[in-house]
């Protein structure tokens, strides 16, 4: 299973991770054959990647660190509350605070699945449509939140407060006109100027709420874009000064814009992301820094990577603590700037801190090879 851009998708390839629809609705469930229509489809639809089942190594499976309809259930209430809350903002009704409490279960259920997890690392980032941007980022954002939260051991009564602020952090993008948001040229300056009015949108729709508890998740929605350098908005706010969990928020809140398709550019892949999180230490708390690194597989499960002495392979499994140092199935090498497949054998980077990985390939990059890797070439080579 790999993420694959849809202009590189064929038909005859069978998606391995379903797709929905900013509706939650699905749009292709796993096991589907793809057709030249859902891939135009899907193009419409501001869709840009999606998991496929791959041939390299089959059977791999990429476990979600939350269930999927978990998932699905916390942008439908992010959604849904977020409507509500833009047409109810002088009329506080019932229905608010019924979405407010729905939105309160939901992240139980999801630190309960976190907990429960032995082994949190992230390796799959959800796959999003140009119109459900906002709901599925705000989920992976608590997500990460939570998970870097529990890292630094805040209290299980206080992870909630932080899994509100996460998850809506960005609740007053609702306001802010969606041409501006998905634009896919340089914002002008007015544009600009419009985006960072969403933090203090948030927190003035966040506590209309009648059931309005925590000061906490408000400041997390407020000040999710300052900067540990003073340099964010929307108070330049520096150090301390910002909420702990909004320093926190602020990491995932990056890092997942990062790792996201966006309507102006393909999504960085993970180490990327975080080698560009890694240099703007200045901008982020380096203790959540710190925290946040052990749970993000920078080569996630499938990627296909080079190794510093010449061999070439797939991921197939991340721990938790060691982001930078997966286990790789050997697939071949390199020899005199072609690939040679060698027979498959597993390396565990964690066992050989001699080797490193210098190389990614993406699929336009995929050794041909390996695309069309045939059993009868691999040679008894070890
Ligand atoms: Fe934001
Ligand atoms: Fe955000």
């Amino acid at each position: 299973m790999r993420k694959v851009p849809v202009w590189a998708l064929e038909p005859g390839m069978k998606i391995a991770r379903p797709v929905y629809c900013s509706q939650g609705t699905l749009l292709l469930n796993a096991g589907l054959e793809i057709k030249s229509e859902y891939i135009k489809h899907m193009q419409r639809l501001g869709i840009l990647s999606v998991y496929i089942r791959d041939n390299i190594i089959p059977g791999i499976e990429i476990e979600d660190i939350i269930l999927d309809e978990t998932r699905q259930e916390a942008k439908k209430l992010i959604s849904d509350f977020a409507l509500e809350v833009q047409r109810e903002q002088k009329f506080i009704t019932p229905k608010i605070s019924f979405a407010h409490q729905g939105i309160k279960k939901v992240l139980k259920k999801i630190i309960d699945q976190l907990l429960a997890n032995p082994n949190l690392i992230i390796n799959l980032s959800d796959i999003r449509t140009a119109d459900s941007y906002t709901f599925a980022h705000s989920v992976n954002v608590a997500v990460m939140a939570l998970t870097t939260g529990i890292t630094l051991q805040i209290p299980l009564s206080r992870l909630l407060n932080l899994g509100i602020g996460a998850l809506l952090h960005d609740l007053g993008k609702v306001k802010i006109p969606i041409d501006i948001l998905n634009k896919k040229g340089k914002l002008t300056p007015e544009e600009y100027e419009e985006i960072k009015k969403h933090p203090r949108y948030g927190y003035e729709m966040y506590k209309t709420q009648r059931d309005y508890m925590s000061a906490t998740s408000a400041l997390v929605i407020y000040q999710h874009h300052e900067r540990m350098n003073g340099e964010g908005y929307p108070e330049n706010l520096r150090g301390k000064q910002i909420h702990a969990y909004a320093r926190i928020c602020a990491v995932a809140d990056v890092y997942d814009a990062l790792v996201a398709d966006r309507p102006y550019r393909q999504a960085f892949q993970p180490h990327v992301a975080l080698q560009i999180m890694g240099s703007a230490v200045d901008e982020f708390d380096p203790d959540v820094l710190r925290a946040f690194f052990q749970h993000i597989a920078a080569y996630p499960i499938g990627t296909l990577v080079g190794l510093s002495n010449g061999l070439i392979g797939v991921v197939i499994h991340n721990q938790a603590g060691f982001s930078f140092r997966p286990k790789v199935m050997v697939l071949g090498c390199k020899e005199k700037g072609r690939f040679e497949p060698l027979k498959p054998y597993e390396l565990n980077l964690m066992e050989k801190i001699d080797i490193i990985i210098d190389e990614v390939y993406s699929v336009d990059e995929l050794p041909a090879a390996i695309i069309k890797r045939d059993k009868r070439l691999l040679k008894e080579k070890r």
